[in-house]
């Protein structure tokens, strides 16, 4: 198959916050899916889709499917920006459409979905000033996140409020710094699961992934924060969570995950892949954070291949796999 590549290069610019380009893709995840595509017989051309070049590459170029893993230039829609401009030109791409990439960045939306799908998901309410009175409901600690951002941007360990005081002054930091509402939840106490879905015909669980924060106490970082993501691994930092795949969960909770995971992906109308973020509180009930329909591919550092590998595929049949589940629906959109 004539495959292309789309995504947006994880750049470095001093001129940037350091956060400016955490959602993008380093060269070595680039690298190592076109090396994935091509050893399974497809021809791919990788393309950055920095404005104008996406334009004029289809325009020169034709190609049977596109393989998408783009995260846009900005503003909350632009997970959709690749997917629309393909719909538009009639090419076929791997994974989900406009509409379920734009409301999965929409962490409060897709909440409210899944509220009233019966899927646990930590209690909530949504700031647009700063002013508004703190729900009685919404019970200490909480966490404030930025509305629509995605790599823990704008979470860190401040995030995590014990009081009226600190909630808001965080509030107010996260709406002037990323110009967008800001997300108050129940900050779940618990352990940090995290399940990829792959789709064969039918979507299919991974065995789960659970992240144990436990040995990284002496850095001050105890949840997949912002840093914690940035430099998982480095042990001068001490930020070296400890992966466990599969979970060490008993079977019922297990099942228990695995079902919450697989409404999520099918209420948000994901497609061929998808990772969703789960907190299990001290009742095994699993509280699901988010769903990130654009997980990360890194095939030594993200947590979707290592879910893969403990499923015993190597990194080019989850690529390859990925083609497939979206050549199966071509023409089917
Ligand atoms: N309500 C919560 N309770 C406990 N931990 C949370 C909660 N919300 C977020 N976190 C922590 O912050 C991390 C990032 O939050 P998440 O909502 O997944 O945002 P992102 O899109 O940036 O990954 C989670 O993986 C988890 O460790
Ligand atoms: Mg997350």
């Amino acid at each position: 198959m004539k495959i292309a590549l789309t995504y947006n290069l994880k750049k470095k610019d001093d001129t940037k916050p350091a956060d400016y380009f955490s959602e993008c893709d380093s060269a070595e995840t680039i690298s190592a899916i076109v090396a994935a595509l091509k050893k399974k017989g497809h021809h791919v051309e990788a393309i950055d889709v920095e404005y104008p070049r996406l334009f004029s590459y289809f325009r020169e170029n034709s190609v049977d499917m596109v393989f998408n893993i783009a995260e846009g230039q900005s503003g909350r829609f632009r997970e959709s920006e690749v997917p629309a401009i393909l719909d538009y030109l009639n090419i076929p791409y791997t994974g989900s459409n406009t509409f379920s990439l734009a409301l999965a960045l929409n962490k409060a939306l897709t909440k409210k979905i899944l509220k009233a799908e019966n899927i646990p998901t930590p209690n909530f309410q949504v700031f647009l000033k700063g002013t508004e009175e703190l729900s009685p409901e919404l019970k200490f600690p909480l966490i404030v996140k930025p509305n629509c951002e995605g790599s823990a941007k704008g979470i860190n360990k401040k995030n995590v409020v014990h009081n009226a005081a600190d909630l808001f002054k965080r509030v107010r930091e996260i709406l002037d710094t990323y110009h967008q509402e800001a997300l108050v939840e129940e900050f779940i106490e618990g352990r940090e699961l995290t399940v990829g879905i792959l789709e064969n015909g039918k979507p299919k669980v991974l065995p789960i992934l659970e992240i144990d924060f436990s040995g990284c106490r002496n850095s001050g970082e105890y949840f997949y924060s912002w840093k914690m993501k940035e430099h998982q691994g480095n042990k001068r930092l001490g930020l070296v969570p400890v992966f466990h795949c599969p979970a060490r969960l008993d079977k019922e909770t297990e099942e228990r995950v695995k079902d919450v995971a697989l409404k999520t992906h099918r209420a948000v109308g994901c497609l061929d892949i998808s990772r969703t973020d789960i907190r299990l509180d001290k009742f095994n009930t699993p509280y699901v954070l988010e769903i990130n329909p654009l997980p990360g591919l890194d095939p030594k550092e993200s947590n979707f291949p290592i879910m893969a590998y403990a499923d015993g595929m190597q990194y080019e049949d989850l690529i390859e796999a990925i083609i497939l589940n979206a050549s199966e629906r071509k023409g089917l959109n």
